[in-house]
């Protein structure tokens, strides 16, 4: 049976579905889900690129950071990465490669941890890191609380969450009309306006808002896992201050082929649908976790900070001829200046058991804080 036939027949038997649970099904629907479906979504060839697509420097550059946290520890062994919706494993391959190259001791200490729910994905990993999976470097796991220290790293991770949508007359609910998708709304419920009232703002006439409840509640138990450690979420996203603004009311979003589009009943499981993550409300449910936060960074603050004292050397290691080396500089400027993925995408770092000046000392913070002290 086709998704859609699938979701038609739900709303035909249980009324029509409110919009995050319309996305989910979408989204990650056993088989039949846009995620769940096949492994092709990536890359070139798929619908979206992501950072580790653009070049092994962003994996390589996290390794480093990643290995700062650890002694940060105390350079506890082991030490748990657990990355969350890995994907294909690119950025696990890259950070592992690192880290065996140039930080023998912590690859020594590391368990990489993955948690992907798509079966076809959860295959691709298999074989994209097969060697690390049969040395026992690598393994799939969960969310259970850790006692020993765990380093929790997301990726374009949040965005994949289903969102509710509000607007003035109330909360978005998906129905049928003679085989097609039709929307319609309902009053919204206590937690919805809440979440409005503390992280975003109540739309007006025409607008459209996102609720993002279910990215709250995995960044809860996110922070429950960790007894001593670090979180690192990455993703495009804004604040509330920005919505305030009139910023990023209606972020929903569909990708195809890399072309975005804004209708998420056109082809359900074959095209992306994802909302911009809204960091106050996750930074909030962080927070009350029990996570200390550091101030939002910008992915090309973050990223400075890293790479600027060997002025980022780990991308152009194998890099022999200068045409090579100019290939490699402009991949790199994607990742880093505005223009590129460095403003919109931003980065939340949280610590927990861990002494604050420690946390603060962490190169990824530094660029950031010169730039504070300079300004
Ligand atoms: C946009 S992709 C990003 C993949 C990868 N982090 C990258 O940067 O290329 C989102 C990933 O999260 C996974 N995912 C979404 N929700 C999940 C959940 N609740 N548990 C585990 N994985 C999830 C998806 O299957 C997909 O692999």
């Amino acid at each position: 049976m086709k998704l859609r036939e699938k979701i038609l027949e739900e709303i035909r038997t249980r009324g029509p579905l409110a919009f995050s649970r319309y996305m989910d099904l979408c989204l990650h629907e056993p088989e039949l889900g846009y995620y769940s479906r096949h492994a092709g979504q990536f890359g070139k060839a798929g619908d979206f690129y992501t950072a580790s697509d653009v070049h092994a420097v962003f994996g390589r550059l996290l390794a480093r950071q990643f290995e700062e946290m650890w002694r940060a520890l105390g350079s506890p062994a082991p030490i748990e990465i657990l990355e969350l919706g890995p994907g294909r494993g690119l950025f696990a391959q890259d950070v592992l490669a690192w880290s065996r190259k140039k930080f023998p001791a912590f690859f020594a200490a590391l368990h990489y941890s993955l948690l992907e729910q798509s079966p076809a994905l959860q295959e691709r990993l298999r074989q994209t890191l097969a060697e690390h999976f049969a040395s026992g470097k690598a393994s799939f796991s969960g969310l259970a609380r850790r006692s020993a220290p765990l380093i929790i790293f997301a990726n374009e991770f949040f965005d994949a969450f289903p969102v509710d949508v509000l607007s003035a007359e109330g909360k978005l609910y998906v129905g049928e009309q003679g085989g097609n998708f039709v929307e319609s709304w309902a009053p919204a419920a206590a937690a919805e306006l809440e979440y409005l009232d503390r992280y975003g703002i109540h739309p007006e006439g025409k607008q459209r808002v996102e609720v993002a409840l279910p990215a709250q509640r995995m960044m809860e138990e996110v922070a429950a896992a960790i007894s001593t450690g670090f979180v690192l979420a990455i993703d495009y996203g804004y604040t509330r201050a920005e919505q305030l603004a009139g910023r990023y009311l209606d972020t929903l979003v569909t990708y195809r082929r890399h072309s975005a589009g804004s209708n998420p009943y056109e082809a359900p499981g074959e095209q992306d649908i994802t909302a911009h993550v809204n960091f106050t409300a996750l930074a909030a449910a962080a927070e009350d976790a029990g996570l200390h936060l550091q101030k939002l960074l910008t992915q090309s603050q973050f990223l400075m900070g890293i790479g600027e004292a060997n002025q980022f050397a780990d991308a152009f290691e194998e890099c022999r001829l200068p045409q090579e080396q100019a290939k490699v500089a402009l991949q790199l400027k994607h990742l880093v200046t505005p223009s590129g993925m460095g403003e919109s995408f931003q980065v939340l770092m949280g610590s927990k058991g861990v002494p604050t000046e420690t946390v603060e000392g962490l190169s990824g913070l530094s660029f950031a804080k010169s730039r504070l002290q300079a300004g």
